[in-house]
């Protein structure tokens, strides 16, 4: 049988008991495939290669190297909770590269969005393959792939998802979880003991940052971006709707509008706030954030983040507008 195709008699996991079969038939295959082998992973941080990370570290602990790319367009603490769950709480064997340089040299000037993410996807390839070049012994490469993933004929998230990585690495795949579903996945993640924060994560573009930072990226207005993000976020946790909306954020164009701060001249980017909700992301609808939070988001993004002075909201459904502004 193709292993590429969920059997029907494959039940969906929506249970911790579920999970945990699930966990513990993983581990057996995982170390019936791996034996006493290394297994490289590039683990972004997003559900689905946290949860294979979690997964192979149950399974063969120190046998696993982790490489985490930040590509400096990463959202606030995101490497740094990899770091801390993966690094530190998990004990895992993982190697962090801090890369912002690199990515922010090679984007300078380049303003065009479908350029702008083939230098992302083709810098994190390089890479990746660097620091594999750098590693001895290494015969496995595992990967978050998961059900939709193969279902997706065209490819669409093999091809345009900065994880994708080179054909020509000669190492077998570990794909533990390439049957599941997302929810199916999250299921597994919370019965690991991943925390809510990692698993029930929003979705996330590989690109990142990249693609909401308007035009050509400079490192001022990616660091506002990176912040009125947070505190997007932050008030959207506080208020309940984080856990209600599919997906939300902040997007800052490359243009300054005027504006006044303690009695002069103010001049500084919009901040635009999307807040979505969709099932497949082939459209989407507009979530009506009350007005009491929007004002407090408003308040608090124009006071405490540097360069941004007036904060707009996205009331466009997809279609006509894409999820992303990029
Ligand atoms: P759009 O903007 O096309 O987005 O309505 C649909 C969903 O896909 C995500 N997205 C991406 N994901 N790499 C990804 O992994 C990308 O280049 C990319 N572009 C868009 C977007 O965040 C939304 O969830």
């Amino acid at each position: 049988m193709n292993s590429n195709v969920r059997p029907d008699t494959m039940k969906r996991i929506t249970t911790k008991e579920l999970a945990d079969e699930f966990i513990a038939e993983q581990i057996a295959d995982i170390r019936a495939q791996v034996g006493d082998k290394k297994v490289l992973l590039a683990l972004s941080g997003g559900v689905d290669s946290s949860v294979v990370a979690a997964l192979l570290i149950k399974a063969i602990g120190k046998q696993l190297v982790c490489v985490h790319v930040n590509h400096g367009l990463m959202r606030k603490g995101e490497s740094e909770q990899v770091i801390e769950v993966f690094g530190k709480e998990l004990d895992a064997n993982l190697i962090y590269i801090d890369a912002t340089d690199r990515f922010l040299d090679l984007l300078k000037d380049v303003a065009e969005p479908e350029r702008k993410r083939k230098i992302i996807g083709g810098e994190f390839i390089k890479v990746f393959d660097e620091e594999a070049a750098k590693l001895e012994g290494i015969d496995f490469l595992a990967q978050g792939t998961i059900y939709p993933d193969i279902l997706e004929s065209d490819g669409v998230k093999a091809h345009h998802n900065v994880g994708g990585l080179p054909e020509d690495m000669e190492m077998e795949l570990v794909e533990p979880v390439k049957l599941l579903y997302k929810d199916e996945v999250r299921v597994v993640g919370s019965a690991l003991g991943l925390p809510d924060q990692m698993v029930y994560r929003q979705p996330f573009p590989g690109p990142g940052l990249g693609v909401r930072c308007l035009g050509a990226i400079t490192r001022d207005r990616l660091h506002a971006l990176r912040e009125a993000d947070a505190i997007l976020r932050e008030e959207f946790d506080k208020c309940g709707l984080a856990g209600k909306v599919w997906q939300y954020f902040v997007a800052v164009p490359d243009f300054k509008s005027v504006g006044v701060k303690d009695d002069k001249r103010y001049e500084g980017w919009p901040a635009i706030i999307r807040a979505v909700n969709t099932v497949d992301a082939m459209t989407a609808t507009i979530e009506e954030v009350p007005y009491e939070v929007l004002h407090k988001i408003t308040n608090r993004i124009t006071s405490e983040v540097d360069g941004i002075n007036r904060v707009l909201l996205d009331l466009t459904p997809k279609p006509v507008g894409t999820i992303e502004w990029e």
